[in-house]
């Protein structure tokens, strides 16, 4: 039913099980003997960070931040604030930021400003996806799944409208689903 509104299908569900898959072995690699808190900024990043954290082979403690800066929109205000904190201190800890996708870098800019103010221990950043074609403020990722070309994508936690978040596939919305039919 959600796969109608697709013009194109850019990653399948076993494109992003073995993005994830590889993901999960470099963090369980780098953080032998740690105990890591996963940040997933909120909405996007919560189908990918649950299938992320499968993968790890570690203790490790996740925690949800929700900064907003889009609405309703496909075109980003510029604006960013804080909707929702975490609920855990970051104080000596050794934290990842895991994030659907980097778009403008806006979001995960203003992020990294907040958490660098707390003593964490250590910072990184896990995306699914980066659009770098797309960069305003420059920024950078340490794990970042796959480099995706300048279009709106949506599917497994992207949205368009608040739509097509729980679709298990990453595709390019048919034009006519943006003009309003
Ligand atoms: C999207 C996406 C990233 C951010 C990237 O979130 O999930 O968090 O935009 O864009 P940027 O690099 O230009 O800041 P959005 O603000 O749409 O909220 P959502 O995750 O709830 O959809
Ligand atoms: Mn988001
Ligand atoms: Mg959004």
């Amino acid at each position: 039913m959600l796969e109608k509104d697709i013009e194109r299908v850019l990653y399948s569900r076993e494109d992003i099980q073995k993005v994830n898959q590889r993901l999960g072995k470099q963090i369980t690699a780098d953080y032998q003997g740690k105990n890591p808190l996963l940040i997933g900024i909120l909405k996007g990043a919560i189908v990918f960070m649950t299938d992320l954290i499968r993968e790890i082979d570690l203790h490790v403690e996740i925690d949800f931040m929700d900064v907003s800066s889009y609405g309703a929109e496909t075109i980003s205000s510029g604006e960013v604030k804080i909707i929702k904190d975490l609920d855990t201190s970051v104080k000596g800890r050794d934290i990842i930021i895991i994030e659907d996708i980097v778009d403008t870098g806006r979001t995960l800019n203003y992020l990294m400003a907040i958490l660098k103010t707390r003593q964490a221990n250590s910072i990184k950043v896990c995306t699914l996806m980066d659009k770098p074609s797309r960069r305003i403020v420059p920024v950078h990722s340490d794990y970042v799944g796959m480099e995706v070309p300048n279009e709106f994508v949506v599917g497994y936690g992207l949205d368009y409208a608040e739509r097509y978040r729980n679709m298990g596939t990453i595709g390019v919305l048919k034009p006519e689903i943006y003009s309003g039919k």
